[in-house]
């Protein structure tokens, strides 16, 4: 069984992330997403209310399982017998902060990273650009599923 994961924030998921979630399911006999808890950072959606639109979004894809994690991704890994992380890169700047990620989790850990190119048609996007461009009233439809658009939209303007 050859299993990645594809861990984030997904405050929310974007067709950014469902692209690179998507791809991995090709490629790879199952894929867990891994939400990460995090309390020090504010978010819009909880880690529940995101593990619940991240099941909905990926319910085409049967071999994707959603999880939430805290503490270190390969200690994740290691419980759930993942050997390796799968992340997209937008822009090079991504690629450098990824780097130091990926050769300081190897080291931990021995997990491998491997690095997929974000389909063009959004590496401009971010989930905290897709929340300032809702909150101000601007359209984010075609950036997130359409789930996510309508919750963006209930949740900022209320
Ligand atoms: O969507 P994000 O916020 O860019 O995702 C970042 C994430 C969750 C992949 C990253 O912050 C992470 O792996 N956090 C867990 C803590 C950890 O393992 N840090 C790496 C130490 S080298």
């Amino acid at each position: 069984m050859r299993r990645v994961v594809c861990p984030g924030s997904f405050d929310p998921i974007t067709n950014g992330h469902l692209d690179i979630i998507g791809r991995s399911a090709r490629l790879y006999d199952e894929v867990t997403v891994a939400v990460l808890i995090n309390v020090e950072k504010s978010s819009l959606f909880t880690v529940d209310e995101r593990i619940e639109i991240l099941q909905t979004v990926t319910k085409e894809y049967p071999n994707v399982k959603v999880r939430k994690f805290h503490g270190l991704l390969v200690d994740f890994c290691r419980q759930n017998d993942i050997p390796a992380i799968v992340k997209g890169i937008r822009v090079v700047s991504d690629f450098d902060y990824e780097l130091q990620m990926a050769q300081l989790n190897y080291r931990l850990s021995g997990v491998e990273t491997l690095f997929m190119p974000t389909n063009p048609e959004y590496s401009f996007l971010s989930s905290s650009r897709v929340k300032e461009i809702a909150r101000y009233g601007g359209d984010v439809s075609g950036l997130v599923p359409d789930l996510v658009h309508t919750l963006l939209i209930e949740r900022l303007r209320g």
